[in-house]
């Protein structure tokens, strides 16, 4: 059996493509390619990756480099930045998909771990454009207070525990504006795989116990998770080989399959997966899917994630060996098959920022 379905315009909101000062991990083609080859429209792009986008000269080279090198649609986001970059705010927003305030550590040096300056930046960036916040365990608390203050738009990333799933919905009953979004790592994955995965299972933050996954999938079936992204975050396997491995792990090309896994299983529905990958984050981020814009995906068809099959630069998958079913057979951006039969077909600067920024 094989059924077809088409899933149009999906969008992942929560990607760190690297380039510039990183292109040794990955390039914005290398991995527009591997978001091509996961059913994706449109990626967003993070700014911690050096030059961290905190200034407009660096919002301006990651432009230029993403208008030469993206193979699919793209925003970019504007980071808060230790130093105070408030004054940026103004002028650089409407060329962004938000502001990322990372308020715990993580891959990069763009810390804000005071709530003072965490409040100067809620209280700089235009209410036109939302938040999106890296925040971990009392720190989500910390940064419903602000939203509660300032009643700005948050999307709060990679939410992994049960804790912070039980303050979410009581903010969302509260009718506070924020977001939620979870990543496939947290719902696949335990802290009881990390002996075996080793570095290849370091992400900030990190996996999780059984129970907080159960309240992730409890929080899909309630609709208290808005979106799944996938927060690609893509290493060299030496990196990840070495004495301290760094934070995080590739999803673009996974998300989809494991996602479809769980309709085969029926753990969900085929319109709960689009609605987390496509509607949902189109609707949050106010983006109109373009014409003959979708992903082809096989429903029936079953295989085994192998890092030989994925298109990322770096070359490896934590769910390296699982059984999958469903997948991406081709895609299609504005009316053109940007890949098939495992292969890209798009040419490099045939990606557009959604968000318009000058080049
Ligand atoms: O695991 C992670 N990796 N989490 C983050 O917050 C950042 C990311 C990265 O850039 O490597
Ligand atoms: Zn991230």
């Amino acid at each position: 059996m094989s059924r077809l379905v088409k899933i149009p315009g999906m969008v992942d909101p929560h990607t760190h493509l690297r380039d510039l000062d990183w292109s040794h991990k990955a390039t914005f083609t290398s991995e527009t390619g591997a978001a091509l080859a996961g059913g994706y429209w449109c990626v967003f792009d993070m700014p911690n990756t050096p030059p961290t986008t905190t200034d407009a000269p660096a919002l301006a080279t990651k432009q230029r480099a993403l208008a030469a090198g993206a193979v699919c649609d793209y925003g970019i986001y504007f980071g808060a930045a230790q130093r105070d970059n408030t004054g940026e705010y103004g002028a650089v927003w409407p060329e962004t998909c938000g502001l990322k305030i990372f308020n715990n550590a993580t891959t990069g040096d763009l810390l804000i771990d005071t709530q003072p300056r965490r409040a100067a930046h809620y209280a700089a960036w235009p209410a036109q454009r939302l938040i999106a916040v890296h925040a971990e365990d009392e720190t989500v608390a910390d940064i419903l207070a602000l939203v509660r203050q300032t009643r700005k738009r948050t999307h709060f990333v990679h939410i992994s525990t049960a804790q912070e799933i039980a303050w979410l919905r009581a903010a969302k009953a509260e009718g506070l504006p924020v977001t939620v979004g979870v990543c496939p790592h947290h719902l696949y994955l335990t802290e009881d795989d990390v002996p075996r995965l080793r570095g290849y299972g370091i992400m900030k933050p990190g996996l999780k116990t059984k129970a907080d996954q159960a309240a992730l999938w409890q929080a899909l079936a309630d609709g208290v998770v808005d979106v799944i992204e996938s927060d690609h975050a893509p290493h060299s396997r030496a990196e990840k080989e070495g004495p301290v491995p760094p934070y995080g792990v590739p999803g673009l090309e996974t998300t989809l399959p494991l996602l479809l896994t769980a309709v085969a299983a029926g753990r969900l529905t085929l319109a709960q997966v689009s609605a987390l990958v496509a509607e949902q984050p189109r609707r949050i981020w106010g983006l109109a899917c373009p014409p003959e814009t979708y992903a082809l995906v096989d429903l029936d068809a079953a295989y085994v994630i192998e890092a030989a099959n994925l298109h990322s630069q770096c070359g490896w998958s934590p769910f390296e060996g699982l059984r999958v079913r469903g997948r991406v057979v081709e895609t299609w951006l504005r009316g053109q098959r940007v890949y098939a039969d495992g292969r890209i077909l798009a040419q490099p600067g045939s990606g557009r920022d959604v968000f318009g920024g000058a080049v």
